[in-house]
């Protein structure tokens, strides 16, 4: 019997304003898949994501991950189910490599530190890593959550 996907995507619409920028958008990802979405610059692309992760609110359409709906789920409930969200351009932790930064958002249902308790943050990732050789913007980025 086939196995239903990790990653469901169907019939998604999303705007901005009145600008119809998604328009039924349908997608699906298998455990163990690596699937990349290619287009021309504006193309939705990065919207896609944002919409699967909760970060645009589509207007229409169903995300289902591991099963359940998670439709318009809030981002940080989307990211507590293991869906991680790497974002493009500047918003990333600069001193962190490609692949650290594709890391840390890799990490599943991470606790989150209670305040004033010392670091919840697990000491084999790459941020705590870098905290502990003492390097710079990454250092002070996750100082503020540790
Ligand atoms: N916050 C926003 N408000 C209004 N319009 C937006 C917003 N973000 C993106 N857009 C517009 O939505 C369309 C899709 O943008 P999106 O960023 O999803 O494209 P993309 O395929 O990721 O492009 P790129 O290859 O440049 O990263 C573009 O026309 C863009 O100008
Ligand atoms: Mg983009």
């Amino acid at each position: 019997m086939l196995r239903p996907p990790m990653l469901a995507v169907a019939g998604l619409h999303a705007y901005y304003g009145r600008a119809h920028i998604l328009a039924d958008v349908a997608l699906e990802i298998a455990r163990g898949e690596v699937v990349a979405l290619l287009g021309r610059n504006g193309a939705g692309k990065s919207t896609t994501m944002k919409s699967i992760m909760g970060l645009v609110r589509p207007a229409k359409g169903r995300v289902t991950f591991e099963g359940r709906d998670i439709t318009a789920a809030a981002p940080h409930a989307i990211a507590r189910r293991g869906l991680g969200y790497v974002p493009e351009e500047r918003r990333i932790f600069v001193d962190l490599t490609v692949m650290e930064n594709l890391e840390s958002a890799a990490r599943r249902r991470a606790r989150m530190p209670r305040p004033g308790r010392p670091s919840a943050c697990s000491r084999s990732s790459p941020i705590s890593r870098r905290c502990a050789a003492g390097r710079g913007a990454a250092c002070r980025a996750a100082s503020s959550r540790c």
